[in-house]
Order: C-alpha cells, then sequence, then structure tokens
C-alpha cells in the first residue's frame, strides 16, 4: 500500500491522559501497559462522508422536540469545525446530548433526584455548512451530581460527537461554560495537562449570536486533529 499522510499527532500534555487519578474510573479503564503505535489506514483517512443532506429543525433546535417548549434557559451554541490547519470542516455531522435544565438525563441509569421535563430529550444533531459553521438552539444543562468523590458535582456541560473527515479526526468531548465554578473542582475537566488546551473546551459568551428577548449565545470552535486540537473527553 502507498504511504498515506495522514493526520497529525496532538502534543504531549494537551489531550487527557488514560490514567488521571483523581478521575477515580480512569484507575480501572487506563492501560498498564504502553502503547503500540498504530500507523493510520486508508480506510481510517478516507471517511465517512455524510454530503449535504438537509438536517430536520427538531434535530438542531432541541426546545423543539415536543409539543411545548422545555424547561430553562435558552441558549444558542454555534462555531466552526477546523482542521489541524484551520480550514474549514464543511459538511461534516455533529451529535449533541445533554442533562436537562435541572441536571438530570432521560436515561434509565440517571436516577439523581431531580425531575425530568417531558418537553426535553436532550439530543440533537446536525450538520457543519460550507463554511465548517453549525449551530444548535437547546437549554443552559444544569449540573448534576456523581459519586467520584465526596459532594462531586459535574460542572454543566453538553456532550459532543465529531466526525469530521474521517474516522481518523473523530472527536468525543464535552463543552463548558464561562465563569463555571466547578471547573476548577471537576476531575474531567482537569484530565487534561496544558491548561490553554483545557480552556479550548470553555464556550464563549457571544453577544452576536444572543438574540434579544429570546436566547443566549454562546460560540464553541472546535478542532479536529493536529497540535491545535480541541481534548478528547477520556
Ligand atoms: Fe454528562
Amino acid at each position: 500500500m502507498a504511504n498515506l499522510a495522514g493526520y497529525r499527532r496532538p502534543s504531549p500534555g494537551t489531550q487527557p491522559g488514560y490514567l488521571h487519578p483523581p478521575y477515580v474510573s480512569s484507575i480501572k479503564r487506563s492501560p498498564s501497559k504502553p502503547l503500540v503505535h498504530l500507523s493510520q489506514t486508508l480506510s481510517e483517512i478516507t471517511g465517512p462522508s455524510f454530503g449535504t443532506t438537509s438536517v430536520d429543525v427538531k434535530a438542531f433546535d432541541l426546545t423543539r422536540q415536543h409539543e411545548s417548549e422545555p424547561l430553562g434557559e435558552r441558549i444558542i451554541v454555534s462555531g466552526r469545525v477546523l482542521d489541524e490547519d484551520g480550514r474549514p470542516v464543511p459538511h461534516t455531522l455533529i451529535e449533541i446530548w445533554q442533562a436537562n435544565a435541572a441536571g438530570r438525563y432521560l436515561h434509565k441509569l440517571d436516577q439523581h433526584n431531580a425531575p425530568l421535563d417531558p418537553n426535553f430529550t436532550g439530543c440533537g444533531h446536525t450538520l457543519t455548512d460550507s463554511n465548517g459553521n453549525y449551530r444548535f438552539v437547546t437549554i443552559r444543562p444544569g449540573a448534576y451530581p456523581w459519586r467520584n468523590h465526596y459532594n462531586a458535582w459535574r460542572p454543566a456541560h453538553i456532550h459532543f460527537s465529531l466526525f469530521g473527515p474521517a474516522f481518523a479526526t473523530r472527536l468525543v468531548t464535552q463543552m463548558y461554560f464561562p465563569g463555571d465554578p466547578l471547573l476548577t473542582l471537576d476531575p474531567i475537566f482537569n484530565c487534561t495537562a496544558d491548561e490553554s488546551a483545557r480552556n479550548r473546551l470553555i464556550s464563549q459568551f457571544d453577544l452576536e449570536t444572543t438574540q434579544p428577548a429570546q436566547a443566549l449565545g454562546y460560540r464553541f470552535d472546535v478542532i479536529l486533529s493536529g497540535r491545535l486540537a480541541t481534548p478528547w473527553e477520556k
């Protein structure tokens, strides 16, 4: 097989390590032996492609998936998806999922003592346009408790899955909100050693995206590979 260019690897410290003892689950999950480096294969760097099919408004507006609107603070999340050279990634699939405004997921394993919202499912998807832009409408998720350590609460976050132009650029991560006091205490956010890389996970309040009397706007740009890549969720 001919030599394939592949995608550049991230700089050391800019992605979460597999082992981060304050994040207790990582202790059992992390490999105990050195990893074996595998070259990227043709199928990893050439697909999949999602084309230019249109996306139903219910998919990217999570406040319009039911008869009434969900409770909570309406927000608009938008941004650009870029490759390792800063070029836009067009027509790529972005999926999101999140807790409701009370910090509860619609999932059988989430038994947190907070109300479900019959008007909020918490899942959506969209495609970037030809310039790599995307946009979601949703409600701001609430913080929720977890059992990692005493009085542990996850900062408010939205889960993102991005495919990019190839399996090698697949990214699963979490978007956070600026000024959240739980960020400094959160072992998942702090898994990434490099502070500037970590801070790429925090969205920015954006008055340009904010709609008068309707919704606050947040920008969250994502870089799919290379030196400035957005950190993965580990
Ligand atoms: Fe979560």
